[in-house]
């Protein structure tokens, strides 16, 4: 077959199991030839075979099977950065990116020269790596209690080249640890949907690990733990930035306002609630 041929065919066979097929062909097509869109038009005619063709059939059959795509390709971008995920770690979403804006901003804003961030349930690492990159005079500690995650965070941590982080095997209903300095911001996407609902989710999302989704019966165990075992336990003031789900903003805006006098709500993209951030009150 000539690459032309070919990337018609990926189309085809993605059709079925994406609604971005052109994009997510462009993406395989770079994985297993190298090539951009513009090279694949410029070559066209010239015919494909050999070892990256039966790489890209791979890909094929997986992503007809509900694989997600990064973890086909092995890597995810999160904040323009890279990221090493597969198998056992969540995917980066665009979406978590607010919480790394919001600790940027409220850092900015207060001065703090030599800022600790927690990460609670870092997952790949993406959101306290982005912010260990982009303050490199930051101290971000990173709390996790999957290994497979901590496997991962250990790799994003080499390819982003951050010295200003340490790792912690970690269950956060244990609370908080007395030993390590206390935190000025923060930050954290837990797990969130209600267990009930789990079953009811997109097929690739049901691939994705389920102790990164399950939230507890209504969802919300994490955001009751970090208020009681985190925030409450921390003898200082701290601006906390918490992602959480679709229909759940009045219950945990209810919960934070509890320990925070200027708790509020946080739109993303889609213009969905999604991210709650205030200041506790010490
Ligand atoms: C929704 S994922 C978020 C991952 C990452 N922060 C992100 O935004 O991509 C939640 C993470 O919490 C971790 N987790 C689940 N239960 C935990 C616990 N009890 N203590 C610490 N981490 C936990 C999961 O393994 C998963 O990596």
């Amino acid at each position: 077959m000539t690459y032309g041929e070919l990337y018609k065919f990926t189309l085809n066979e993605l059709k079925d199991c994406t609604d971005s097929p052109s994009v997510e062909a462009g993406m395989l097509f770079r994985h297993c030839f190298g090539f951009d869109r513009v090279k694949i038009s410029v070559n066209s005619d010239k015919s494909a075979d050999g070892e990256a063709v039966e790489l890209l059939y791979k890909c094929i059959c997986k992503r007809k099977k509900f694989i997600p795509i990064q973890y086909i390709l092995g890597e995810s971008i999160f904040y323009d950065f890279d990221f090493i995920v597969g198998d056992g770690v969540l995917i980066p979403r665009p979406e978590t990116e607010i919480l790394v804006d919001e600790a940027l901003n409220f850092i900015k804003e207060s001065g703090i020269a030599n800022p600790v961030v927690y990460d609670l349930c870092s997952g790949s690492g993406c959101v306290g790596i982005s912010i260990a990159r982009l303050l490199p005079y930051a101290k971000v500690y990173l709390f996790e209690k999957s290994d497979s995650a901590l496997e991962f965070i250990k790799q994003n941590v080499e390819l982003n080249q951050v010295t200003n982080v340490q790792v912690f095997k970690c269950d956060i209903f244990d609370g908080v640890s007395s030993e390590l300095p206390l935190p000025d911001v923060l930050v954290s996407n837990p797990p969130y949907i209600p267990r009930a609902d789990i079953e009811t989710l997109q097929p690739e999302v049901k691939k994705e690990p389920v102790m990164a989704l399950d939230g507890g019966d209504d969802g919300l165990d994490f955001y009751r733990c970090i208020r009681n075992k985190w925030l409450s336990e921390i003898n200082t003031s701290v601006f906390f930035a918490l992602e959480f789900g679709i229909y759940q903003s009045d219950d945990v805006l209810k919960l934070f306002s509890s320990v925070s006098d200027d708790a509020r709500i946080i739109k993303d993209f889609n213009c969905i609630d999604r991210v709650i951030c205030g200041n506790t009150v010490k």
